[in-house]
């Protein structure tokens, strides 16, 4: 399918991240964009640590994404999530990662603010909605936002022009995780691990 960016690339352009200057690559996107496994292959790949930080959200919580929702509200779920990512970005070390955003991360102003730097990457992962719920309903994932194809659909439609504030977008329908993965290292420039 399509490779999208040059026009619809962010303010930070593949050509301004050498794969030197590059310590951190989030991937974005909506539910059911493939950004947890794309990100295990990439950080394979690369021989890059792969984190998911709804994970280290229930971590911190000791309690599941569902259980904070339905325990505490989504606000609270976000205000977690700010502090998580705020945690991995003061973390960020000489040693680069792959971190997968849930899909209502980069969305935040707040959070979209504190990943305009110079040694993060944002790859938007997209592609036709009907898709992304279709790969949702087949997942033993409980995503509280997820609701009926026309409440996934209009959720996807307001969300989508915040994603595509991502350095880099690509779309993923009819691909396999392995060449999504592949087609990131490329853009970027990243030597990959023999
Ligand atoms: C959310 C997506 C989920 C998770 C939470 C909220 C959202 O992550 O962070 O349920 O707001 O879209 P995935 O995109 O990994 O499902």
């Amino acid at each position: 399918m399509t490779t999208h960016s040059g026009p619809q690339a962010g303010p930070k352009t593949p050509a301004r991240q050498s794969a030197s200057t590059v310590r951190a690559i989030f991937l974005v996107g909506f539910m059911g964009a493939g950004k947890t496994s794309v990100g295990k292959a990439l950080g394979r790949r690369l021989a890059w640590p792969f984190e998911d930080l709804d994970d280290r959200i229930q971590d911190r919580e000791k309690r599941s994404v569902e259980q904070i929702f339905r325990e505490s509200g989504e606000k609270a779920f976000r205000q977690v999530e700010t502090d998580a990512l705020r945690e991995v970005l003061d973390a960020l070390g000489s040693d680069p990662r792959v971190i997968a955003l849930g899909g209502g991360a980069f969305v935040q102003p707040e959070n979209a603010f504190l990943l305009q730097r110079e040694d993060v990457a944002t790859i938007f992962l997209d592609g036709p909605v009907e898709e992304l719920f279709r790969r949702c309903n087949k997942q033993q994932v409980d995503r509280p936002l997820r609701g009926t194809l026309d409440q996934f659909q209009k959720l996807y439609e307001s969300r989508r022009p915040l994603y595509s504030k991502a350095s880099i977008q690509l779309d993923t329908s009819g691909k396999d995780v392995e060449a999504v993965a592949e087609e990131v290292s490329r853009i970027l420039a990243i030597p990959q691990k023999d």
